[in-house]
């Protein structure tokens, strides 16, 4: 079983309230947060979390693929946040970004982009709890998966041995790749065209989960 994480991105945004219910039965809701520099894309900011905050008893996930997320983290952790994400390929410093999100009392995550190497994250992993591993080019949502993230995940598993992480992976998760995802170590998907594309929100995520 995996947990599931529906990516936000993917709903009808005009009726933001009645697709967070419908996927309440999740385990965490994937929040897309995008700024035109790091990704060719822009979304949604902390005044859009914090409204939608009150209508979700899911952990927000919430996923900066942003620059300088430094600048940003005290208004998504205020918005209500529970983990927050930054890009290993970013240009601020990581370990200054794990403790700012920590001293909200928050959970950090990296995320790694498909062209870079696992390795980056070795230096963090005592100070993480959630790898969110891209098997898309962030920036949108559905998009093909890139077959090689297998090899990727199967090696961050094994960096991360014994140690309290989430292994998460992000983009063109479906019915067929997941329990592949699954083999190869990842304990978290998230799925954004998968979920809300669904008819039935509810039975979309039991399938993925492994139910
Ligand atoms: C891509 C985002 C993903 C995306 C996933 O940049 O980080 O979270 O919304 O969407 P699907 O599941 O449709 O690939
Ligand atoms: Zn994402």
């Amino acid at each position: 079983m995996v947990k599931v994480s529906p990516s936000l991105l993917a709903s009808d945004f005009s009726d933001l309230r009645g697709e967070i219910k419908a996927v309440s039965t999740a385990d965490f809701l994937h929040l897309d947060v995008m700024d035109g520099h790091f990704v060719p894309n822009l979304t949604i900011g902390p005044c859009v979390i914090s409204s939608i905050r009150p209508h979700s008893n899911l952990p927000f996930d919430t996923h900066l693929m942003i620059d300088n997320p430094l600048k940003y983290i005290e208004p998504f952790a205020k918005a209500g946040s529970d983990y927050i994400t930054v890009h290993v390929e970013q240009p601020d410093d990581i370990r200054e970004c794990i403790s700012k999100i920590q001293s909200y009392g928050k959970k950090a995550g990296l995320a790694i982009s498909p062209d870079t190497d696992a390795s980056l994250l070795e230096p963090y992993l005592e100070n993480i709890s959630m790898i969110t591993v891209m098997s898309v080019y962030p920036g949108f949502g559905g998009q093909k998966f890139i077959e090689s993230s297998y090899q990727k995940i199967r090696e961050i598993k094994k960096m991360i041995e014994g140690k309290d992480i989430l292994l998460s992976v992000d983009g063109g998760v479906d019915f067929e790749n997941v329990r592949k995802l699954e083999e190869a170590g990842v304990t978290m998907v998230v799925a954004g065209s998968t979920v809300f594309g669904a008819e039935n929100r509810e039975n979309a995520i039991e399938i993925l989960r492994g139910e």
